[in-house]
């Protein structure tokens, strides 16, 4: 019996299995709207056989984009599109969900394979970012934000408002906000980013006050029966890891008891140098304490991809769901194979008819 190919159900949603396509940036919209691209790229991984697959990260503002080519949700315009996406993960038995951000300081960067750094204000593609202080990433991303004004906060929290209720209206049925990877959020709660003296900064609980005022906003428009759940940092690898795990579970206990559903637990990323022990499932540790201690249901990525290391992280208890990245990009079907791997009676009942058929009946030769 395979703990990955059991159902999974939260809130009004269940999904088919633990295997989840986690938020990867296509770097290929135009002004923010989707294309054919996307719609083609999700409908693979949706018919692959994921439980769950979540739309990239979406900007909740033109300058909340991490690049030029990442997709929007700040204009009713943009809801079309996303709505044909969600339509089709949905048609493939997957649950259609959506990651919403705001980039803050690494904002206005070049695709990644165009040199993923940042791009002159006065260049095409080049704007004037935003973070909770004047201080840059550094490295490939030196731009110097702009401190945000309380209007700027207050402004950017009704942007992610705005944006959760077009992704409601797009038919997502699951919101992941993005409060990880050195973005905005995550640049407010970490003291290496943010040096403010307002109720903003200082103590962990103004640091994390964006972050709560931010989410308590979208509870109240994210259909109570559907997922709310957010992609977090809790830990740096600066060597101040206890102090912001447990700073970090605080505020995930908080947003638990206001309402948050599910945590996607992952790294900081708001400093360049640090040393992440990259390797086979890395985090799956942090996300059983968060899990333990924070008391929600959890999910987490990085390096997870070898079938039996998802089967034991959800066998084992570290996790909930399992999110599969790259492998995802490397073979939509995914959750095919690893059913095989798994000895998962009958694999091909993960795919569609069309692929399932031919599956089941002739076997592929060795
Ligand atoms: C092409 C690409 C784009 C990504 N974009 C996002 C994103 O939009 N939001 C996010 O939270 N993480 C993003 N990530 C991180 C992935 O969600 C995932 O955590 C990471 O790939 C590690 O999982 P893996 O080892 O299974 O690939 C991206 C990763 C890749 C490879």
């Amino acid at each position: 019996m395979s703990a990955l190919f059991t159902e999974f159900k939260l809130k009004d949603v269940t999904l088919r299995n633990r295997i989840a396509v986690p938020p990867m940036c296509q770097y290929s919209a135009i002004d923010g709207f989707t294309n054919d691209w996307h719609h083609a790229h999700y409908a693979a991984l949706a018919r692959g056989g994921a439980g769950l697959v979540i739309v990239e990260a979406t900007g909740v503002a033109p300058e909340g984009r991490i690049t030029p080519g990442c997709t929007g949700l700040w204009d009713d315009a943009q809801v079309e599109g996303m709505a044909k996406i969600a339509a089709s993960i949905k048609a493939a038995g997957a649950v259609p969900g959506i990651q919403i951000g705001h980039a803050g300081r690494k904002a206005s960067a070049n695709r990644p394979w165009e040199g993923d750094d940042h791009i002159a204000n006065d260049a095409p593609g080049g704007w004037q970012t935003i973070g909770p202080s004047p201080i840059a990433f550094g490295k490939n991303l030196p731009k110097v934000p702009q401190e945000m004004t309380i209007d700027d906060i207050e402004r950017v929290k009704a942007d992610f408002v705005s944006a959760a209720i077009r992704a409601r209206d797009a038919g997502f049925e699951w919101l992941e906000l993005h409060f990880a990877h050195g973005y905005l959020a995550q640049s407010f709660f970490s003291p290496h980013s943010n040096h403010r003296t307002d109720q903003y900064g200082g103590s962990a609980e103004n640091r994390g006050r964006f972050l709560y005022e931010t989410f308590a906003a979208v509870r109240e428009v994210w259909p109570q029966n559907l997922p709310l759940t957010a992609r977090f940092g809790v830990i740096e690898f600066d060597g101040r890891d206890e102090e912001t795990l447990a700073e970090s579970i605080a505020l995930v206990k908080k947003m638990r008891e206001g309402g948050l559903d599910m945590l996607n637990v992952s790294v900081n990323f708001v400093i360049p140098e640090t040393n992440i022990p990259w390797g086979p499932a890395f985090l799956a540790p942090y996300a059983e304490r968060v899990r333990r201690e924070a008391g929600l249901p959890v999910a987490s990525s990085w390096g997870i991809d070898a079938p039996k290391n998802a089967e034991r992280v959800v066998a084992d208890g570290q996790m909930d769901l399992v999110m599969i990245g790259r492998a995802h990009l490397a073979n939509p079907h995914y959750p095919y194979r690893a059913a095989q791997d798994l000895g998962v009676q009958k694999p091909s009942w993960v795919l569609p008819a069309p692929y399932a058929h031919w599956l089941e009946r002739y076997a592929l030769a060795e």
